[in-house]
Order: structure tokens, then sequence, then C-alpha cells
């Protein structure tokens, strides 16, 4: 049957159907049967809700196959009818499903499966594991995806605690964003809990072959077991980073804090599921230079899982807060000289990306508070949010001063732990608990509502990039900067001796390479592309940040030689940040374009749907 759709945002959230002023749900019991062979997870989604005396309850769904719908707690069950919406295959939003319940409804079983379409999960065959014997599969839910693999009311407005019982093959283990098992079991049914209240966008679930490693008293890290020495050594200063983060704002509140490196197409570097952050094995480098990474997805268990932006108009208050305490956990790691080249490296994206926006559909989006109403909450997800956002509150701890500043966000996240937040919110409590009691006219509502950076940024140096932005110069005017000669004294002696010093890699940091890739122009020559390679072998270094800068400047500068490369890194690597770029400075190319479009159909396999989409969207723009 079809009718009309109601209109989206009863709740102030223009992305979700679902009547949660009405009726919301306050806990959300899932049985589900992961089914690898038929890549189906059968589920029963089971709310309990809050009727506010309605007779009608919405929910969110996309692509799922809704089998029956009843009321009532197990045992006293009656099926009921139910309507779902239109259904439009570009529509982002995905369908409301409505259905029938009296005004004294609290109890609403879904009966459901998933369906090819399903967005959120990724079903990865064996070979595209590390192990390559047993399949894979995980979700990923922000921001609007959770309504592809579970019928719920997908809004970040609505707060709800969860548990799930879920079977899966002999031999897989699951996990969510919950209470977890670091074992088999014989029954291979394993029970979840979460017991503190959070937006739907985080329930997750990831199953595979995987062990365990504990790090510290209440965290550690799992992968297929082939990686797992690696990632706990990347990853050997967790335990300190959760101090360091508590030091900062306030307790740790999960209990656990624990890490899952996924398989290389997971979207993201990082997705900060509660107990359970997911990661991309990309953040792997080797020598613990990306780990601030970890540091942002930990930050997320103040900014965003306990404090949650309300709608995805205001994402800015998960990321950008979570970029700016991401920062201050690596200041306190590893002390303000990296915490700065960090904060440098990422202002200069933000600066790439005004340029980009302003000459987008939508310069509009420099600001902060965004509008994003029919269109895809994911166009939120730029630098604005992240690094305008982050040196926004930058700014007011300049100002205001450091102490000031800590004491009020700590009292922020005590303020509105477990509860949702809008630009609006957070402005008044600026007001009245920082600005108004220290006399102080800070132009926040200019950082705000207004696009592009205000002029009272605050600035951040880095002598040490500053130095690779020397050394490239250098190198464009033909200077042999791979080897310096110098003279020593020798003690006795009157001849001084001759030392030659080569450069090498690991005389400079991940982002200092960064920095001296971003300085090289798009013109340089291929010859001289190659020369560096030879030197510093940035083509096939195993570090994903400076390979993917590499290519795209490669393919610029028609340095066509790296195209193996970058086909093995392309069929490899499935995280959207690096794949954009790349993909998109081919596009630019006529004599790349062909190439490209071939390199994507054999890649986009493993590939899942967030970057797959992204990918094909770009090539229908171009
Ligand atoms: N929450 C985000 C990922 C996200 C945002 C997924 C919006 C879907 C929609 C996560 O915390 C994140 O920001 N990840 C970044 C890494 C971070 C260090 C900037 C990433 O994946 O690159
Ligand atoms: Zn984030």
């Amino acid at each position: 049957m079809v009718t009309k759709n109601p209109d989206p945002g009863s709740d102030s959230d223009n992305h979700s159907y679902a009547n949660t002023k009405q009726i919301h749900t306050k806990h959300l019991h899932l049985e589900l049967d992961v089914n690898f062979e038929n890549r189906t997870v059968y589920g029963i989604a089971r709310h309990q809700m809050v009727n506010n005396g309605t007779d009608t309850a919405i929910f969110d769904i996309k692509a799922l196959d809704i089998q029956k719908v009843t009321t009532g707690s197990i045992g006293k069950e009656k099926e009921t009818d139910f309507v779902i919406g239109a259904w439009d295959k570009d529509s982002i939003l995905g369908q409301p499903l409505m259905v029938k319940i009296d005004a004294k409804t609290t109890f609403i079983n879904i009966y459901y499966k998933t369906t090819e379409e399903t967005e959120a999960i990724d079903w990865l065959s064996p070979e595209l594991t590390t192990g390559k014997e047993q399949p894979f599969m995980y979700t990923q839910g922000e921001a609007i995806l959770t309504r592809s693999w579970i019928p719920l009311q997908d809004t970040p407005s609505n707060r709800l605690t969860y548990s799930a019982s879920v079977k899966v093959p002999q031999g897989l283990l699951p996990l969510m964003s919950a209470e977890n098992p670091t074992e088999l079991n014989t029954e291979s049914v394993y029970e979840f809990k979460m017991d503190q209240p959070i937006p739907s966008y985080l329930i997750a679930i990831a199953v595979g072959n995987l062990s365990y490693k504990k790090l510290g008293k209440n965290c550690g890290v799992y992968s297929e077991p082939e990686l797992i020495s690696s990632c706990a050594y990347e990853f050997g200063d967790l335990p300190k980073m959760i101090s360091a983060a508590e030091d900062l704002y306030g307790k740790y509140q999960w209990q656990q804090y624990d890490v899952i490196v996924l398989p290389y197409s997971f979207p993201f570097g990082g997705m900060e599921n509660p107990r359970l952050t997911f990661v991309n094995p990309t953040v792997l480098a080797g020598d613990r230079s990306l780990v601030s990474l970890v540091a942002h997805e930990l930050a997320h268990s103040w900014s965003g899982n306990l404090v949650t932006n309300r709608s995805w108009d205001d994402f800015w208050l998960n990321e950008g807060f979570t970029v700016y305490f991401e920062n201050r956990i690596m200041e306190a790691l590893y002390g303000k000289e990296i915490a700065d080249i960090l904060a440098r490296i990422e202002f200069q994206e933000l600066q790439d990306e005004l340029i980009d926006l302003s000459k987008s559909d939508h310069p509009e989006d420099t600001r902060l508070k965004l509008k994003l109403q029919g269109r895809n909450p994911d166009d939120g997800m730029t630098d604005i949010a992240y690094v305008k956002g982050a040196f926004f509150l930058k700014t007011l701890e300049r100002d205001l001063g450091r102490e000031r500043f800590d004491g009020f966000l700590k009292s922020y996240f005590r303020t509105f732990a477990f509860k949702t937040v809008n630009s609006e919110l957070f402005l008044n409590y600026l007001k009245k608990n920082l600005l108004e009691p220290n006399g102080s006219n800070f132009n926040a509502e200019e950082w705000i509502y207004k696009e592009g950076i205000p002029s009272n940024c605050y600035a951040v140096t880095s002598p040490r990039l500053d130095k690779m932005k020397l050394l490239a110069k250098r190198f464009m005017k033909g200077e042999n900067i791979f080897e310096q000669v110098s003279y020593v004294k020798i003690k006795g002696k009157k001849k001084k001796k001759k030392k030659v010093t080569r450069l090498q890699r690991n005389d400079f940091i991940t982002q200092e390479w960064q920095a001296f890739i971003r300085e090289l122009p798009e013109t340089i020559s291929p010859e001289l592309m190659k020369k560096l390679d030879a030197y510093l072998n940035f083509r096939n270094w195993g570090n994903s940040e400076v390979m993917s800068e590499w290519y795209v400047l490669g393919i610029h500068s028609g340095y066509t030689e790296l195209r193996p490369y970058m086909k093995k890194f392309l069929n490899k690597v499935g995280r959207r940040k690096f794949l954009l770029p790349i993909y998109s400075a081919l596009m630019e190319k006529e004599d790349d374009k062909a190439w490209a479009r071939e390199v994507f159909n054999e890649a986009k396999e493993h590939y899942h749907f967030v970057s797959k989409s992204s990918i094909e969207a770009l090539f229908r723009n171009t």
C-alpha cells in the first residue's frame, strides 16, 4: 500500500520520519541471526516505548524487508497493521514505517530481514580479510544508515538503551557497541547489553575471526589473530590516553574502552561506537604516528557519545569538540610541539576546504550551524565541522584562559551527560557560564552562524613544519637535499674531516613529510617525483596518509609510473578519505579518466556502500 509520506522532522530532526514527540523508544531488544550464506541479517526489533497517547508509531526503515509487526510483550504478542511509505530510489531518508497501535501500547515488535540494498552492512568474503579463511561483516550507522539494518527511530535526538541476542556461525565472534565477549562460546549465540542510553547511530556490530588483547585495566584491542600483536604495539599508549582524557574532562562513563581493527574496506578511519571504537587498519603505520585517530575516537566518549548533537545540522558539536579534545589528549601525552604540528596540518586542510566550498553549490556550508534539510547529512562532514569547530574552541581557550575554559568544558559535559544539544543550547550555556561571568564580548554568534573564519581565529604555528616547507622549496630550486656535507674537526688534527649525512625517511615524522609533499607544486615534473621516490620511496611507504597525498600529487604532475602502486592501494584500501581525492584527481585528467573507471570497476566489490556511492556520485558529476 502506498500513501503520502508524512513530513520528516517532527522532533527538530529533518532526517527522520519518527514521531518521537508522541512516542519514543526507551529500550530496544534485538534478536539477530547473522547469516553469511545469504548475506542477510534476520531480526526481531523489540521496542519498548514511552507512549504519550498516540495511535500511530512511525519508525525509519531503508531497504528493509518487513515481515510482520506485533504489539505486546513476549508471549502476549498480537499482530497489528502497518503501512510503509512511498519508496523513492533516490530517497536519502528511506521510508516511514507507520504502525497502528493504541494509546496504551508500549511494546512494538518488528520482524524483518535485511536485503541486498542494505547500506549499513559490509559483507566480506574470506579473501578480503587478513586471514583469508573466514568471512567478516560489520555495520556503519552514522549518520543515517542504522535504519537500513534495524527498523527504528533513527534520530540522534532520541536516546535508548539496547540489548541483543545474536546468533552467528560457529567459529566467528560477534562484537557490538555494548558489553562484549572476549572469547567464543559453544552455542554460538551471544548476549549483549548497553545499559547507558545512546543515539541510534551508535548501534553497531562486527562479526569475524577475532582475537582480543588486553592493553590496560579497562581497555584492549580486537583484531584478526594475524594482526593482533601489531595492533597491541600501535595502540600501546591507550591506557595513558584514557587517563589524560579523564584528567581533562571527567571520568570515563562507559566502563570499558576497546578498539576493533576491521578489514581495509571500512569506509572511515575510525568510528566512535561506544565501548568499541571501530578503526581502519590504515592506522597501523607501525610507528604509532597515526594514533591521534584513536585519541579522536576516545574523545568522542565525551563529545558525541555522552553529549550528542540533536540533529545533523549541529554535527560540529560532535566533531569540532572532538578534534579540540583530541588535540588536548595528544598534547598531554606527547607535548605541545607535536600537538601544534597536528593542528597546523588540520588548519591547512581547513583552508583548502574553504576554497573548495566557496566554489561549490553550497558556499553557506562554511557555517558551523548547517541547514541540511533535503540533503544528505554526509554533506556536513567537512573540515568546517571538524576544524573550524575545533579552532572556535581553541580561540575561546586563548581568550578566556585554559584553566577557566577547562572548568567550563568539564561542567558542560557534566550538565549535558546523556542528553542532546544543539548550537542554540550550547551558545546559551556558553554565555551564561563562561562569557558573561568573565565580562567577555567574544564573537560566538559570528563563529556559529556566519560563513568563513572569523578574524580573531587562533593562529597555530609550527617551526618544524616550516622547516619542511623550506626543504621542499630548496629541492624545487634544484638543490641536492639528499646529501648534506659538513666538516667535523678531529681532535689534535689540523685537517677537518668530511662528513656526508644522507636524508632518511626516519629523520622526520609522518606529518612533517605531509608538509613537505604539500609544499611541492602540482606542476612538479615526473622526473623530480621519480627522484624523490628513488631516495624516499613514498610510493610504497606503508603509511597511508603519506601514500595517498603522494598519489594525488603524482596524478597532477603526470607521473604515470605510479599507476601500479596506486592500483594496488585502490584495490586494498576502502577508506573514503583516501579514495575520493585520488579518484577525483584522476577524473580531472582526460588521460586518466578511463583508467580510473577501470580500476574502480575492479575494486568496488570491496568498498563499503559509503565509499562506493560517493565515488559513483563523483563519476556521475564529472
Ligand atoms: N564520527 C566520525 C566518522 C563519521 C562521521 C562517520 C560522519 C559517518 C558520518 C569519526 O569520529 C571520524 O571523525 N573519523 C575520522 C577520523 C578523525 C581523526 C578525523 C575519519 O574516519 O577519518
Ligand atoms: Zn569524529
